[in-house]
């Protein structure tokens, strides 16, 4: 399928940044219009190492977390919304079902979802992925801690294993700051997909290890 024209395809994004800008802007969950940025900009770099096609993975991008279940009532409802937002565009056939199948599926689910199935989808998953992997995320994982009201950190309530529970037990279930790392954060640079986002996340990874190894020697006053 041919790609649109660059004009029109520009002002697409724009106009998905905008909608997205709209949606997402006031959000304090870590889902805020700063972190959708993050992701487009990522997901144009990957791309480009990638040989993906950089327009459907930005615009993907841009849309991924206005669908988010945490920011609607049901995840049907945030994919029926996007749905329609692109119905009211014009875009080359087969993109606007391609943009859907992304952001319904690119979420981590504990890891139990399938691989995405396109170029497209494995760099905006890793875009995404990227952004809950490093000094931002740390900052990010707090915030969403309060915002769901988890401690920062309770000796008392020892990590899960993220795997066993279902996504449903897992919101049900207390957890903490601290045991975020542990239960997702930490095993993301095993569930990256491209060359690229693997290569960024080492050493966004090891600076997770290094804060949490500090955080744990100030907890115990050992520093
Ligand atoms: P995504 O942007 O991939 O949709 P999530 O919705 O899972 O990510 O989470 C958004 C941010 O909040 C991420 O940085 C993530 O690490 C953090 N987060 C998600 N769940 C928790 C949790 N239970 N405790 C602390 N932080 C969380
Ligand atoms: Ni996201």
């Amino acid at each position: 399928a041919p790609t649109p024209p660059s004009p029109s395809a520009a002002a697409l994004l724009a106009d998905a940044e905008a909608y997205a800008r709209a949606e997402l802007g006031g959000d304090t969950s870590g889902h805020d219009w700063w972190h959708v940025q993050r992701v487009a900009d990522m997901a144009r770099r990957l791309a480009a190492e990638e040989g993906a096609d950089a327009f459907l993975c930005v615009l993907a991008a841009l849309l991924h977390d206005v669908a988010d279940e945490k920011l609607n009532p049901s995840k049907e409802a945030g994919m029926a919304k996007v749905a329609s937002w692109l119905e009211a565009r014009e875009l080359a056939p087969g993109d606007r079902e391609h943009v859907l199948e992304i952001i319904g599926t690119m979420s981590y689910n504990g890891g139990a979802n399938p691989p995405m199935r396109t170029p497209e989808g494995r760099v905006v998953q890793d875009a995404d992925r990227l952004d809950a992997i490093g000094a931002i995320a740390v900052a990010r994982t707090f915030a969403y801690a309060g915002h769901v009201g988890h401690p920062i950190h309770d000796p008392g309530l020892p990590p899960r294993d993220r795997l066993v529970l279902t996504a449903e037990e897992y919101r049900k279930d207390k957890s903490t700051a601290i045991n975020h790392f542990h239960e997702k954060l930490l095993k993301l640079k095993d569930r990256l997909n491209t060359p690229a986002a693997k290569r960024i996340a080492e050493q966004r990874h090891d600076f997770m290890l290094g804060y949490l190894e500090q955080f744990r020697l100030e907890w115990d006053g050992e520093r």
